[in-house]
């Protein structure tokens, strides 16, 4: 080998040294993945299957960093954060869009699915799939639903019959259409978050609540709140979401795979929820800190009576053929 020829391979080998250097040395990216929720919960469980997804499958390249109990941020601000870049992943119940969109009002209807398998069926379906890009314009993009479950309602005083209900202050997520629900019995409904709800219950600031048996259980409502009635009158699921910003500017390749871990986590968290939905039922019987009130037809009816009004009031702003869909997938 000549002179030159050795000074040009020589000078390749400190290139393609230097190039593979920088390329490991190159910062993975960072998902931070935001909620409110405890660790010991569908939406806690799956957003912990997706870090651990990630970790095996894009190594190096891709970290995800979850924050649960709202450590980082509560209900208020994560969808704020998001646009700022502050955080790239969320979850929140379907009940806090309200700001973005009317369409996801549709699944704060009291009565509107009789069990998660109606709510699975319409998520899945054309419609359901159509609002998962409803908020695009507003710079979010819906990546897939979860499910938490059926909501209860949890009081200091038995709730039997909606008049059981009148003047009381039940805490609820930031709805309309929950406050429409609450005002339809003559209670008083009090938008707040879910960080602040266990105080609220403790110091008896309100009355009672409502929310799922894994949100019950994993935060202690029971503890301080003597009767649960179980009417299942509405649905609390969730919707992860991202930026339009963060997930188009992802390389094809880790954007296909990320979607992949977390279509692989939320397939993981919706097993979660259904196991959660008796078993953490089943521990609230066992702690006796909570009675659990359960309803005769006719004591339901009643319920039913006075709430579902509230649908003909969103009619317009959800879109009546929503509805109608939502309704066949019973
Ligand atoms: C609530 O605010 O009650 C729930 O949305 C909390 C959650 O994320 O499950």
């Amino acid at each position: 080998m000549n002179k030159n020829k050795l000074v040009l391979v020589s000078l390749l080998v400190a290139f393609v040294f230097v190039a593979s250097a920088t390329v490991s040395l190159a910062a993975p990216l960072v998902i931070k993945f935001s909620h409110v929720v405890a660790e010991n919960t569908p939406k806690g469980q799956m957003a912990n299957k997706f870090k651990e997804l990630v970790d095996e499958r894009l190594a190096g390249k891709v970290v995800v960093e979850v924050f649960p109990n709202s450590q980082l941020f509560g209900d208020n601000k994560v969808l704020e954060a998001m646009a700022l870049g502050d955080v790239q992943l969320a979850a929140p119940s379907l009940s806090k869009f309200e700001k973005y969109t009317s369409s996801l009002q549709i699944f704060d209807l009291p009565f509107l699915f009789k069990n998660m398998d109606a709510v699975e069926k319409f998520q899945q379906g054309p419609v359901g799939q159509k609002m998962l890009m409803s908020m695009k314009k507003k710079g979010l993009i819906g990546l897939g639903y979860l499910h938490n479950g059926m909501k209860q309602i949890s009081s200091n005083s038995p709730l039997r019959v909606p008049a059981d209900a009148d003047g009381k202050k039940f805490r609820i997520m930031t709805s309309d259409v929950l406050a429409a629900q609450y005002e339809a019995v003559g209670a008083m409904p009090l938008k707040k978050p879910f960080s602040e709800v266990f105080t609220l219950l403790q110091t008896k600031a309100i009355d009672g609540q409502e929310n799922t048996w894994s949100n019950i259980y994993s935060k202690k409502f029971y503890e301080v709140q003597p009767f649960i009635t179980e009417t299942d009158h509405g649905v609390l699921d969730y919707l992860v979401v991202t930026s339009v910003e963060f997930w188009m500017d992802l390389p094809d390749d880790i954007r296909t795979e990320v979607k992949k871990a977390l279509d692989d986590a939320i397939a993981f968290g919706n097993k979660v929820s259904a196991e959660k939905a008796i078993a953490d039922r089943q521990l609230i019987i066992d702690s006796k800190r909570s009675e659990i009130l359960t309803l005769t037809d006719a004591e339901r009816q009643l319920w039913v009576d006075a709430m579902k009004p509230v649908w003909k009031k969103f009619e317009d702003a959800i879109g009546k053929e929503y509805i109608e869909a939502a309704v066949a997938s019973n």
